[in-house]
């Protein structure tokens, strides 16, 4: 069955954009295949917009662009599933994608056999260009049927950015992932505001039908297509894969892996965050705490009183994980070093239960004995610290 466990894959579109051919495709697909990220879990390499030519042919059918692909999309689809891989292709919902080609309005039916015909697992339909008077829940699932009419199991990620509140319906129409927010670009604010946007919708995700809160940007170092604002640091790339990660959602590399820093990889293929997101019993992380601090609002200097918003800068979650294991994880937005304290009565484990926590780091691979009552830590101005824990009993006083 498809779908069961968030999606994992690469997606041409933070890297490439509109430059996609079939040489570029076919070096990703040995890239994943051999260096590692196939045994990772990361198997659906997507080719995003731009792949077909503006025009459908006398048939009406989609028109792969002969100069990006000469050998037709069968071609490429052949050589991904020949290197052990799923293969992902991209349309629309509205009349034209987000970059002006024909999209699958109108054509749902048709487009999804070509699509079966071509050896597609995995469709990505985005909502550019969408009639005004038309209605998006009956298109996509219009399009969900469609899939379901193709004779090949496909899943189907659907990339509404969140409208008309996403993650109460998609599930019912029979979609695996829904992106829920606008696009990511590769800079700190963008990936946290995606996070932070999609946390209160997350106990929605979940098996067969996960939120999708975008392509990972992490390792591109503005590299690409989606470079906007300032790069981000090797440690906001932390925080962004591990947020993706304990939130359980999909996993979609955006990064050029032909030529990823070496330790930008590790992050990405490390083992033990791979298996949070993973996770059998894909529960939502618990805020056990936040900090908040009042900061002014920009761009306002008209109004006549300083207008001030709450924003969220220290995090500590719990996420519950299989095995009655549990992931402690602080994030610090702030830019300075902070303290983070975690009551763990605040968890659900007073001092009095006897019971503490064995806490092991899940980056150092630290371990740190069992920790009772309370964990203190310092983490650097953005920056995480996660720990995989487990309940131990302590000597003494039980209640
Ligand atoms: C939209 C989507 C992006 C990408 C582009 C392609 O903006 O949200 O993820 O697919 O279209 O044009």
């Amino acid at each position: 069955m498809i779908g069961k466990k968030p999606a994992m894959g690469w997606n041409s579109w933070n890297t490439f954009g509109n430059n996609i051919t079939e040489e570029l495709l076919l070096q990703i697909a040995d890239v994943m295949a051999e260096q590692g990220y196939k045994e990772a879990g990361y198997e659906y390499l997507v080719i995003d917009d731009c792949w077909a030519l503006k025009e459908r042919d006398m048939q009406g059918n989609l028109v792969p662009d002969p100069e990006k692909f000469p050998h037709g999309i069968k071609a490429v689809a052949d050589y991904v599933h020949n290197r052990g891989l799923k293969f992902g292709i991209y349309s629309c919902a509205g009349i034209l994608t987000c970059a002006g080609y024909p999209s699958s309005y109108d054509h749902e039916f048709q487009d999804a056999r070509l699509f079966a015909e071509w050896g597609v697992d995995f469709l990505k339909y985005d909502f550019c260009n969408f009639p005004e008077n038309a209605d998006c829940v009956n298109r996509y699932h219009i399009m969900s049927m469609a899939l379901k009419a193709s004779g090949r199991e496909i899943l189907f990620s659907a990339c509404n950015w969140g409208m008309h509140d996403s993650w109460n319906w998609m599930r019912s129409i029979g979609v695996h992932m829904y992106r829920s927010t606008g696009d990511i670009f590769d800079n700190y604010q963008s990936f946290m505001s995606i996070f932070q946007s999609q946390l209160e919708h997350l106990s929605q995700s979940g098996p067969y039908c996960y939120n999708d809160m975008d392509m990972l940007t992490v390792g591109m170092y503005n590299q690409g297509n989606v470079a906007i604002g300032k790069p981000c640091t090797d440690n906001e790339y932390k925080m962004q894969f591990s947020l993706w990660c304990l939130a359980g959602v999909p996993l979609i590399l955006g990064a050029d892996i032909r030529t990823l820093a070496p330790k930008m990889k590790e992050l990405l293929l490390n083992k033990e965050l791979i298996a949070i997101d993973q996770d059998e019993e894909c529960r939502p992380p618990f805020v056990v705490s936040k900090r908040s601090v009042m900061v002014p609002v920009e761009n306002r200097e008209d109004a006549i009183e300083p207008l001030r918003r709450v924003k969220d800068k220290l995090f500590t979650f719990l996420k519950h994980v299989s095995g009655n294991e549990f992931i402690i994880a602080y994030y610090n937005l702030f830019e300075e070093e902070q303290e983070i304290l975690c009551t763990f009565a605040d968890a659900g484990i007073p001092y009095a239960c006897g019971y503490g926590l064995a806490m092991k780091d899940i980056f150092t691979g630290e371990d740190l004995g069992v920790i009772r009552d309370y964990h203190r830590v310092s983490v650097s101005g953005h920056d995480c610290r996660l720990y995989r824990c487990r309940l131990v009993p302590c000597n003494g006083y039980r209640a």
